[in-house]
């Protein structure tokens, strides 16, 4: 059926960056060759029950051989910008001290490659493989961690800071740190209240002390990315309304605020009062720093209920699956507008110079028949959210670009290979890739010049 009012690309205006993103762990395979170190997701991997099926991404899409082929899939599908991440035990076996140059010449040839093809590169220093020795010496959770991201900042802009134009500090850091060093179901395992709020604070002044370092040492725009949720109450009873803002507190802004150099928002969320324990009298200014722009990963809504039972926060979710709405493979809920309101409600704070979406995209099973791959939900979903944010940018919000998660399937952390995200189907016995109906519909898309 003809749409009535089809999506174009040109509706976006001519500067709007568009592509996909990855992540090292989750694609690059080869965990322990060329002089690698392992990562704490190789550690977390290799003990049975952590992650679904037991698997493990010991080859994952085994894109450190295959890169050449992947960027070629990126030029057939027209797309301009490729996120991907730095391995820091690849680059730094141990941590910090040694430099495994065959790390760095395996990026160098990645980003030539990609810039040889005419696509930009847009580099991740953290998305969660912390180098194994670091977590040895207590991970996140040392203060001593800011000087060691620090100094692997100062490494990676000396190495490839010329080539690339958009550097990313952090991945998802309340994902990270939430699943990591309180509920211990993602590395490094760990849980409890005092390895959380250590952990946030020295992510936070890490992500801060990354930022400087990239703008004094490459002339590149810097960003760093968040993942936001939309969350509204179970019910409107002041309680449940209550339990509903403490949520959004801790998910939606404990992370940013202080980074736009606003403090830890611990007037609307008491927990958070005890990061005091583990600050220093010039933190709350070091902690602030001014990115180019910030990158924005939407994927669902929430929806919350008072629950007192549940320590420190009094609240719980309404799982999507008890809610009869349509949900994807990771039983996250399909909901196009919290995409908008999630950008008007960043436009909202003052100091944001610019907004990208750097990640946004669904698990669905695919069809398979006669080699073709159908997967019509990711691409309805894709281009649902697509139009809310065309929606807030043409209400004003400067939202600049879009990027798919992802353009292979790959390894999904604790839920392994079961769920499915790529525009690029992946038969992980094979390593053989096929465009999907949501790939090939991205290109056309973004041919419509
Ligand atoms: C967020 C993370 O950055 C990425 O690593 C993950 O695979 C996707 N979202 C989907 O869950």
């Amino acid at each position: 059926m003809e749409e009535k009012h089809p999506l174009q690309r040109q509706q976006f205006g001519p500067g709007f960056h568009w592509g996909v993103s990855t992540a090292a762990f989750q694609i690059e395979g080869a965990v322990d060759v060329d002089g690698k170190g392992p990562s704490i997701w190789d550690t977390f991997t290799a003990k049975k029950g952590t992650v679904r099926n037991n698997d493990h991404a010991g080859m994952a899409c085994d894109f450190y051989n295959r890169y050449e082929d992947d960027i070629a899939l990126l030029r057939q599908l027209h797309i301009p910008d490729f996120r991907f991440s730095l391995s820091w035990s690849r680059i730094l076996p141990n941590g910090q001290g040694n430099v495994n140059q065959k790390g760095i010449d395996y990026y160098n040839r990645v980003i030539d490659h990609l810039l040889e093809c005419g696509i930009s590169p847009w580099a991740t220093l953290y998305h969660w493989d912390l180098p194994q020795a670091l977590q040895d010496k207590g991970g996140w959770t040392n203060r001593d961690s800011i000087s060691w991201f620090a100094d692997y900042a100062a490494l990676c802009a000396k190495h490839f800071g010329d080539r690339i134009p958009n550097w990313m500090v952090m991945n998802e850091p309340s994902v990270f740190t939430g699943a990591g060093y309180f509920l211990g179901i993602h590395a490094p395992g760990k849980r409890g209240l005092a390895s959380y709020l250590k952990s946030i604070h020295h992510v936070t002044m890490a992500t801060a002390a990354g930022g400087r370092i990239l703008r004094s040492d490459t002339d590149s725009q810097i960003g760093t990315t968040f993942s936001f949720t939309h969350i509204e109450p179970h019910t409107q009873r002041s309680k449940d309304m209550a339990a509903c803002a403490r949520v959004d507190t801790l998910l939606n802004r404990t992370f940013i605020e202080p980074i736009l150099g606003m403090g830890y928002p611990d007037a609307d969320l008491a927990v958070l009062r005890k990061m005091r324990r583990y600050m220093q009298p010039d933190d709350e200014q070091q902690m602030a720093f001014n990115f180019d722009f910030i990158g924005a990963q939407c994927y669902t809504r929430e929806i919350v209920r008072s629950r007192w039972l549940t320590p420190y926060i009094g609240a719980a979710l309404v799982p999507a699956a008890k809610r009869s709405t349509e949900t994807t493979d990771m039983g996250w809920e399909v909901h196009p507008p919290s995409m908008y309101h999630t950008l008007k409600r960043l436009h909202t704070y003052k100091n944001i110079n610019k907004i990208i979406i750097t990640e946004n995209g669904a698990a669905f099973p695919d069809d398979i028949v006669n080699r073709q791959v159908y997967d019509g939900r990711r691409r309805d979903y894709l281009k649902a959210h697509l139009r809310e944010v065309l929606r807030a940018k043409l209400e004003g919000v400067n939202v600049h670009g879009y990027f798919v998660w992802t353009l292979t399937d790959n390894f999904e952390w604790a839920e392994g290979y079961h769920p499915r995200f790529g525009l690029v189907h992946v038969d992980f016995e094979t390593q053989q890739r096929t465009i999907k109906q949501s790939g090939y519909w991205y290109r056309d898309f973004l041919s419509d010049l």
